[in-house]
């Protein structure tokens, strides 16, 4: 099986710290792509389980992993609204304590990590449905500025870092791209220090509606565009290989055709691991690779539309 090349373009996968154990996952991971991101362990509830002590283990085990085998690792993620602590999430601190904690956190978990995770979520699903800044412990607590100040703490921390905005739906046009886009080009006309957008691109087997000049919106604003989180599900009555593999094709191919679009990420290595049959009940088989580990139709047209590119 020849691994995932794409000239100028990062090529990588999420894992779990659990299954790196498994030496058929592990050694797939390492055979396939460049690049990884640890799915859960950098999430504030493993990372930081109570204020102020912070369990590392999880994470080190994968940009251990990452280093030993010469790849680099995408951190995931900073802020966000969710696997937060219960000390986090139910905690009654003021405006001050919050970026204090905040500060705290990001320098921790960064400057650990710092030359060795090349780029970062700073901020992941600060964007509700609708196109508002959606509810959280961060804005409930500091107001919209915690999204400036999260770039900044993260620069500080870490200055060769790539750090970037992360969000679900924004790679097709509507309300909720067009607020990301207001979002990030604020924070640039502010100099917040950012140099990309994320696009999970969690989606189904459909063509995704002008996929590829909604890329082009995010680079104009001068950003690097990743495609961060990948996944193609599928509904269990209807397995159709086909259909997800040129869904996937169209996907690598519209990286391929927009020179800031500098990465593609796929959320979870096989069918066995992927968190789409929990979180869409009747839909799954979403990855590159079956419970057996062997490449799906999807990979072959993956790798095709990448080395087109
Ligand atoms: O660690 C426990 C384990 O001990 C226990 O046996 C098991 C039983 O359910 O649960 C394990 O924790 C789960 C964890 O994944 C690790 O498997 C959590 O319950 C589960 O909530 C968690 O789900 C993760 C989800 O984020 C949480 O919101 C998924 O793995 C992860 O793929 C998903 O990733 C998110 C991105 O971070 C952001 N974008 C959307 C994406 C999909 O939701």
């Amino acid at each position: 099986m020849p691994r995932l090349v794409a000239e100028k373009r990062l090529v990588g996968v999420s894992v779990q710290q659990r299954l790196l154990d498994d030496d058929g996952y592990a050694a797939l991971v390492q055979r396939a792509f460049d690049t990884v991101t640890p799915e859960n362990e950098m999430k504030w509830d493993t990372i930081h389980p109570r204020r102020g002590r912070y369990d590392f283990g999880p994470a080190d085990r994968v940009v251990a992993f990452a280093r030993d085998r010469g790849m680099t690792v995408r951190g995931h993620t900073l802020v966000w609204h969710a696997q937060n602590p219960s000390w986090l999430a139910e905690g009654d601190f003021s405006r001050r304590e919050l970026i204090g904690i905040l500060r705290e956190h990001i320098r921790a978990v960064v400057g650990r990590y710092r030359g060795r995770v090349a780029e970062w979520d700073v901020v992941n699903e600060a964007v509700d449905d609708d196109g508002r800044l959606r509810d959280s412990v961060w804005l409930r607590g500091i107001g919209p500025e915690y999204i400036a100040l999260a770039f900044r703490f993260a620069r500080q921390a870490d200055p060769r870092a790539r750090l970037f905005y992360n969000d679900y739906g924004t790679e097709r046009p509507g309300r909720k791209a067009d607020a990301v886009l207001r979002l990030v080009a604020a924070l640039i006309r502010v100099k917040v220090p950012i140099d990309g957008v994320g696009l999970q691109t969690h989606v189904d087997a459909r063509p995704i509606p002008r996929f590829v000049p909604t890329l082009r919106r995010f680079a104009a604003l001068g950003l690097d565009v990743e495609l961060t989180e990948v996944d193609v599900r599928l509904p269990d009555d209807r397995r159709d290989e086909r259909a997800q593999a040129r869904a996937y094709r169209r996907i690598a191919a519209g990286c391929v055709a927009v020179p800031r679009c500098r990465g593609i990420v796929f959320w979870g290595l096989d069918d066995r691991d992927s968190w789409i049959p929990a979180a869409f009940p009747g839909q799954g088989a979403a990855t590159l690779f079956g419970e057996d580990l062997e490449p799906k139709p999807a990979y072959e047209a993956v790798r095709r539309a990448l080395r087109a590119g």
